[in-house]
C-alpha cells in the first residue's frame, strides 16, 4: 500500500483494513482474546474510563517526548510488544518492523518465537534497540543459548515471560491458524515445552547468567513486583498478554497504579496492553509507566504497509502523545505528572 494511502486510513481503522487483506485465520489470530476475550476487551475500555485534568499556562512551545529505558535513550516512549511470526503478515516481518522502530526511535522486543533471528535483524537494522524475549522453557540449555545469541546481537534487555506457566491453548486453535509452509523459526527448529514449575529462582537464575537488565513481562500483582525486584528484575513489563491468556485477567491500566506503588524507583515499570493512541500513552505516563509497549496496532501497520505501516502507526501514536502533552501543559512526557489525569465516578 502507498504512503499516501495509508496516510488516508485513521489509526482507528488499521484493523479493519488489514481484515480485508489478511487470511481470516490470520486476521482472528491477531485479533482475538482467550476465553470470552473479556480481558482483551477491558485492556482498551479501562482507557476511557480516565479523563485529563490540564494545567494551563505551561510553556510548551516545544514539547519532548525523549526517555532513556535502562540507559539507553529513545526518541519516544515505546515499544513494540513481542510479536511472534510477523512475517505471516508480511514477507520482510521482523526486519520492516525493526527498521521503523530505529527510524522512530522506539525500540522493539524480539520474541524468541520470532520467524528471523535476532543476527538476521540486527544486520538489517544496524540503529534499532533491541530488547529479547523467553518462554519459560523447560530446557534452561536452551535458554542460556539464546540469552548468549540475544547478549551478541546487541540486545540491551531479557524480558523473560512470566506469565504463561501453562500453555493455555488460546486463540490459535479456535481461529484455525497455522504456521504457513515456507515459514520457520529463528531461533531454533522444534520449540522447548513450558516449564510450569518455576519460581522466583527462575529470575535470579537469569540474573547471574547474563549482564543484561532482566524485564518480566506480565505481571499484574504488586507483591509480585516487588518480588520480581528482588529477585534482580531491573524493570516490569505490567501485562495480561493482551488478553490471550487468562480471560478474566485485571485491565492493565487499573493494575498499574498499585505496582507503580509498591516498586517505586527500584525499577522501571512499562505498560503493555490496549494502547491504541497517544491519548492511552500519556494516560499510562501520568500513572507511573516509563514507556509504553504496542501490540495489535504495529501487527496490522506490518499487514498493510511493511515498514511504512509499522512506522505510520508508531508515529501516529507518538504525534498524538505530543499534542495532548502541549494541551495538559507537559513540555517533557518522561516527567508527565501524576495529576493530570482523574478518574471520575462511574
Ligand atoms: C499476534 C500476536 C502475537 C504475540 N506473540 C507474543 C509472543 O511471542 N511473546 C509474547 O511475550 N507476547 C506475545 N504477544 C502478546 C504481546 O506481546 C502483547 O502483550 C499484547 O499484544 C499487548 O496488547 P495489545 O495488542 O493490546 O497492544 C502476542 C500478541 C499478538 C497479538
Amino acid at each position: 500500500m502507498s504512503d499516501r494511502l495509508l496516510d488516508r486510513i485513521p489509526l482507528d481503522s488499521f484493523g479493519d483494513v488489514a481484515r480485508l487483506v489478511l487470511e481470516t485465520p490470520v486476521y482472528e489470530w491477531i485479533r482475538s482474546g482467550a476465553g470470552d476475550e473479556q480481558s482483551a476487551i477491558d485492556n482498551v475500555a479501562a482507557f476511557r474510563r480516565w479523563r485529563m485534568r490540564p494545567h494551563v499556562l505551561e510553556d510548551v512551545s516545544t514539547v519532548s517526548t525523549a526517555v532513556t529505558l535502562l540507559g539507553t535513550p529513545l526518541e519516544v516512549p515505546l515499544l513494540v510488544a513481542p510479536l511472534a511470526l510477523q512475517r505471516v503478515v508480511d514477507e520482510e516481518g521482523e526486519i520492516a518492523t525493526a527498521r521503523a522502530v530505529a527510524e522512530v526511535g522506539a525500540a522493539l522486543i524480539v520474541a524468541v518465537n520470532a520467524t528471523t533471528s535476532v543476527e538476521e535483524i540486527r544486520s538489517a537494522a544496524p540503529d534499532a534497540t533491541l530488547w529479547f524475549q523467553l518462554y519459560n522453557w523447560d530446557n534452561r540449555d536452551a535458554l542460556a543459548r539464546v540469552v548468549e545469541r540475544a547478549e551478541a546481537a546487541g540486545c540491551r534487555a531479557i524480558v523473560p515471560l512470566v506469565n504463561t506457566p501453562i500453555g493455555v491453548a488460546h486463540t490459535p486453535p479456535r481461529a484455525g491458524f497455522r504456521l504457513p509452509a515456507g515459514l520457520s523459526f529463528g531461533h531454533f527448529e522444534e520449540s522447548p515445552g513450558l516449564d510450569a514449575g518455576n519460581t522466583w529462582s527462575y529470575l535470579e537464575w537469569l540474573a547471574a547468567r547474563t549482564t543484561l537488565p532482566i524485564v518480566p513481562k506480565g505481571i499484574l500483582h504488586p507483591d509480585d513486583a516487588r518480588r520480581a525486584v528482588n529477585s534482580g528484575a531491573r524493570g516490569i513489563i505490567v501485562s495480561n498478554h493482551g488478553g490471550r491468556q487468562l480471560h478474566r485477567a485485571v485491565a492493565t491500566i487499573d493494575a498499574l497504579p498499585e505496582i507503580v506503588a509498591a516498586v517505586g524507583e527500584s525499577a522501571e515499570i512499562y505498560l503493555d496492553g490496549g494502547i491504541r493512541s497517544g491519548s492511552d500513552a500519556l494516560t499510562a505516563l501520568a500513572l507511573g509507566a516509563r514507556a509504553v509497549t504496542v501490540g495489535r496496532p504495529v501487527m496490522w501497520g506490518l499487514a498493510l504497509g511493511g515498514t511504512a505501516g509499522v512506522r505510520r502507526v508508531l508515529r501516529s501514536i507518538a504525534a498524538e502523545l505530543a499534542e495532548d502533552a502541549a494541551l495538559c501543559g507537559v513540555a517533557a512526557t518522561s516527567a508527565t505528572p501524576r495529576d493530570i489525569v482523574i478518574r471520575p465516578p462511574a
